[in-house]
């Protein structure tokens, strides 16, 4: 989507539709009175007969009879105005964009206001955000699908719109890669395999120029990473432990961010093997893998002057002759012994030897994403990822740039307590517990035991990256959300600056 910016008046801007946003109760704004005398009122005679209206998500469309220079006018409602925040005008102009691709358009061009609460700058990402995550279409693989187009071109105008450029551009470069993110996520288990992962990191290192390199079955066994190994050791499709690494110039060389992401290309959870209601959906099992290497595309195309090292540990959890068993003990590259007690909790298996090889790679500062508990979907649902941190600062910069982004975050406990939860009778600890309790916060107690010395934090997104149903906003179907791709590029943008 290509972005343009024109400072001032917006009735000269060529488009097909033309947006302004109302509050509910309708009301026109400032910005479009201008507008609505060059309609000849015909914007006012809308409100006044109640068929212009403000409510989330509501648009009117217009036709400007050669009036102005766009085509025509669209009202998106924004729901109650003192409540507007950045989440509402995303979901309006995913709304205004399916709206103008259904009546044929490509381009859309949006008034900035700049009396509300948001800036420019945040109004403009938001409005990119909104026009590019909001008629993502999932049906890729249907032979008769008419496929959403996407909007081409986006203005943005009105006083103060040259201040949001910057912040534009940023957002359209990172929401491209948000949808190339989902489309990942979305791909069925059967095409998305471990090499195939690989080989979309490989096109996406080449395309923006940065360090790749992928371990095949044989490697990851003699470097000692035993825990990778027995998940993946049940299926044909062979591993891979991709890496990938940004380092520009003029970065800061005290630090190294790691961004490890869980990558099951598959969860059929092994010999503990899981209900078949819904199973399906475990080809999104490799969303924090996905959303860490699209983010690394994100953060090397942006030219942002941070060190990035990203490691994505991709199998397939399958049961059969080959599977790994509940009562195996495996050793993890830190040389820890796991007591397998459940098959099903694979993605901190693989976590565990991805998080030490990025520590003792380097990695100063580590995130990693997963989906990694069901749990965590019961306690948040769809909207919020678990946040857990061994490091306050680091959880503060990570909470905030999850804030600004759009892919929010909750802090959860990580306490040294729930260490007891994983307490083996034979090894070192085991990888799950046979008690109903606690279980996003377990899981989190043992990735910690493979992080090493420094900061660390973990965000559990299995509520936040495949949704069964469309969260209404502007995510407006379901399937794949792209979750901490946003995420993680404005983490990497604030730790650059
Ligand atoms: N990938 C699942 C978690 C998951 C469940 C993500 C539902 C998204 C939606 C993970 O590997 C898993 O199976 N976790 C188990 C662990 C348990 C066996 C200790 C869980 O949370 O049920
Ligand atoms: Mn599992
Ligand atoms: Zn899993």
């Amino acid at each position: 989507m290509e972005i343009d910016v024109v400072q001032g008046a917006p009735e000269g801007v060529e488009a097909d539709v033309l947006v302004f946003p109302v509050p509910d109760p309708a009301a026109l704004p400032e910005t479009a009175r201008a507008l609505d005398s060059l309609v000849e009122g015909r914007l006012s005679h809308l409100v006044e007969d109640g068929e212009l209206k403000g409510e989330e998500g509501c648009i009117t469309l217009l036709h400007s009879e050669g009036r102005i220079a766009a085509h025509r006018i669209a009202a998106a409602g924004v729901g109650d105005g003192a409540l507007l925040d950045a989440d509402r005008l995303r979901t309006a102009a995913g709304a205004v964009a399916t709206r103008t691709g259904d009546v044929g358009g490509r381009s859309i061009a949006w008034i900035l206001g700049t009396d509300g609460s948001l800036s420019v700058a945040e109004q403009a990402r938001a409005i990119v955000d909104g026009t590019a995550i909001g008629p993502y279409e999932p049906g890729r693989w249907k032979t008769n699908g008419d496929p959403q187009p996407q909007i081409e071109r986006l203005v943005l105008c009105g006083d103060g719109a040259g201040d949001a450029a910057e912040e534009a551009w940023h957002a359209s470069v990172v929401v491209s890669w948000t949808n190339r993110c989902r489309d990942l996520v979305n791909a069925p288990p059967n095409e998305l395999t471990p090499a195939r992962l690989a080989e979309w990191a490989e096109e996406a290192a080449g395309e923006v120029g940065i360090g790749f390199e992928a371990l095949g079955p044989e490697e990851i066994r003699s470097a000692g990473m035993g825990a990778l190994t027995a998940v993946s050791q049940g299926s044909d499709n062979p591993p891979r432990l991709i890496t990938l690494r940004y380092e520009p110039e003029g970065a800061r060389r005290d630090l190294l961010l790691g961004l490890v992401g869980k990558a099951i290309t598959f969860d059929a959870g092994g010999l503990s093997l899981k209900p078949a209601l819904r199973m399906e959906e475990m080809k999104s099992d490799m969303g924090g893998g996905a959303a860490a290497l699209a983010a690394t595309g994100a953060i090397a195309q942006l030219g942002l002057p941070v060190r990035v090292l990203t490691v994505v540990p991709a199998c397939e959890n399958l049961p059969g002759g080959h599977a790994y068993r509940p009562g195996d003990i495996v050793t993890a590259l830190n040389g820890k012994t796991i007591e397998v007690t459940n098959t099903d909790a694979e993605g901190r298996l693989i976590l565990a030897d991805a998080l030490w090889h990025a520590r003792s790679s380097g990695a100063t500062h580590m995130l990693d994403l997963a989906t990694l508990t069901g749990a965590m979907v019961i306690a948040m649902g769809d909207y919020y990822a678990g946040l857990f941190a061994n490091d306050e600062s680091w959880a503060d910069e990570i909470e905030g740039a999850a804030e600004a982004s759009g892919d929010h975050v909750w802090r959860w406990p990580l306490h040294d307590t729930y260490k007891r939860y994983i307490e083996s009778t034979f090894a070192d600890m085991k990888n799950s517990s046979d008690y109903k309790q606690g279980s996003p916060i377990l899981a989190a107690r043992f990735l910690q035991e493979f992080v090493g010395e420094g900061p660390w934090a973990h965000l559990d997104i299995a509520g936040t990256a495949y949704l069964e149903r469309s969260r209404g906003d502007y995510y407006r179907g379901c399937g794949a959300t792209g979750f901490g791709v946003r995420l993680l590029a404005e983490l990497a943008r604030r730790l650059s600056s």
